[in-house]
């Protein structure tokens, strides 16, 4: 689904992803994993269009994307979920939801999300700003839900909650997972992505150092020790 062709990607004169390769098949779950500073939400931005490659190719569904207005994303079928979450402080949790739905036809509705996510339901009232970490990033999937995406890209969603709010997070992404929904997702908790993940990509030094199976990874300690210092 999706196809990332040796992209080269620079802030400035910093030349940061120096040949990345990877790719999204159909339906998987794959996480891309790295220490601090690695370039994953790089990578992320890159395809998203947010800080297009210089060099290379990203092709989605066959498709060249390579430099595709970031707004032109979620049209095509790409929805991104930032690190910082991108919701509306001073809006409900209700309206931070209608105001994505129906733009995209699919099986997402505001009902669904809901069901997903039942204290959203319950906080629904809520200005986005009273919520906890966890409830802000509930709201932050189904946002990215709601867009009905083809392939949903998620930066760091358990970034700053507590161990039971991560494994809440993972048993309903298990469930969109479930649900057909192809995930690129990118993660710092290591346990986390690879409960969750198909197959994993390690970056390292700009470029792509390792991939291989969620199991592979689990039981190879050199490349989690070398790439990720876990
Ligand atoms: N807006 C920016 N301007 C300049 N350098 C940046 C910017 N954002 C990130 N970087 C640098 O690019 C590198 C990769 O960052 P990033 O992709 O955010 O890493 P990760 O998401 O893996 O932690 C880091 O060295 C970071 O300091
Ligand atoms: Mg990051």
């Amino acid at each position: 689904m999706l196809r990332v062709e040796d992209i080269h990607t620079y802030y400035g004169a910093s030349h940061i992803l120096q040949g990345v390769s990877l790719e999204v098949g159909e339906g998987e779950v794959v996480a891309l994993l790295g220490r601090n500073g690695a370039g994953k939400t790089t990578t992320l931005r890159s395809v998203i269009g947010l800080t297009p490659p210089k060099r290379g190719r990203i092709l989605f569904k066959e498709k060249e994307i390579t430099g595709a207005r970031p707004h032109a994303m979620a049209r095509l079928g790409l929805s991104y979920m930032p690190e910082s979450r991108g919701i509306f402080p001073s809006l409900s949790v209700q309206e931070n939801l209608t105001l994505v739905e129906g733009r995209r036809k699919g099986p997402w509705t505001l009902a669904g999300v809901y069901e997903l996510f039942p204290r959203l339901r319950e906080r629904r009232e809520n200005g986005g700003a009273q919520l906890s970490g966890g409830e802000q990033q509930m709201l932050a999937i189904a946002r990215s839900l709601l867009l009905n995406p083809e392939l949903l890209i998620l930066d760091e969603p358990t970034e700053g909650l507590a161990p039971i709010v991560v494994r809440d997070i993972r048993e309903r992404l298990r469930l969109v997972k479930e649900s057909g929904m192809t995930i690129l997702l990118v993660e710092q908790n290591f346990r986390f992505a690879t409960r969750l993940a198909d197959r994993v990509y390690v970056l390292g030094k700009g470029a792509i150092q390792w991939s291989g199976t969620a199991q592979e990874i689990i039981a190879d300690e050199t490349v989690q020790q070398t790439w990720l210092g876990v």
